[in-house]
């Protein structure tokens, strides 16, 4: 689905250049459930964001269904991001002048969708992440974990081939960083590719691989057996 060749990204500053990606080369599959793990500074966001197509690459090659992304206009990579990717933020990044339904409601204007299509998909994700009584409110009067979940079904209203998530549960209790945490893993197990940054190494076994980064290079990069982990990590990780 995504392969990195050899890609590098730099932030060039007034003194310093930070290599935040190092010649990084990676292929992704899809129907994968990838945790990205390492300390502080490393290049989590920064290759996410790549994924994304919100920041670009200085070098290398990166392809993404079929597209040279690296060799994309501007315009093209918004098109594909938009036809193609759901996010969600450490920060739920919702509007807080628009009210549960209408935020979810959002991204599908941006597609064109018809009113009562529009009505279909919203009333279904709204089920689906649990949040249809609190469909009138404002994000403001819902709590953490309800606003990520809002955010969620604002991911996947559009039925995205990859579903990226910065720290997702980063701004939540255990109680709902579970919910979330489980939330994605359903959304794996439909078919969703996800690809996730997380703090928290005991979110790894909710996804199928793991990539543990180091001053923007792959130091470790491991397939997660659900078998053995239900056996031991699950109840060490995750309770
Ligand atoms: N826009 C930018 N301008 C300059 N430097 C940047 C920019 N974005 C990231 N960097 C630098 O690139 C490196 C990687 O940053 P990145 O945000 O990817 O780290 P991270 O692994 O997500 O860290 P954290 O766990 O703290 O979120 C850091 O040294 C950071 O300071
Ligand atoms: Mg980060």
């Amino acid at each position: 689905m995504i392969t990195f060749n050899n890609i590098s990204r730099s932030f060039i500053g007034d003194e310093v250049e930070t290599v935040a990606i190092d010649n990084m080369s990676l292929t992704i599959n899809k129907g994968e459930f990838l945790s990205i793990l390492g300390p502080s500074g490393c290049g989590k966001s920064t290759l996410l964001n790549v994924l994304g197509m919100l920041d670009s690459i200085d070098q290398g090659g990166f392809s993404f269904i079929g597209h040279q992304v690296d060799q994309c206009s501007e315009k093209q990579r918004a098109e594909l991001r938009k036809q193609h990717i759901g996010f969600i933020f450490q920060s739920f990044n919702l509007i807080d002048e628009l009210t549960v339904e209408q935020n979810i409601e959002l991204p599908l204007y941006y597609h064109k969708v018809p009113k009562e299509e529009r009505k279909r998909l919203v009333d279904k994700v709204l089920q689906r992440v649990d949040i249809a009584h609190r469909r009138k409110h404002l994000p403001a009067k819902l709590s953490g974990g309800q606003q990520q979940r809002v955010a969620i079904a604002r991911a996947i209203v559009t039925q995205p081939d990859l579903i990226l998530a910065d720290e997702p549960t980063g701004n939540l209790d255990s109680k709902n960083s579970e919910q979330v945490m489980g939330l994605l893993q359903e959304l794996n197990q439909e078919g969703s590719t996800i690809v996730m940054v997380t703090h928290a190494p005991e979110h790894v076994c909710y996804g199928t691989r793991v990539l543990e980064l180091l001053d923007g290079k792959v130091l470790k990069d491991e397939s997660v057996q659900q078998e053995t982990l239900a056996a031991d990590l699950t109840e060490v990780a995750c309770g």
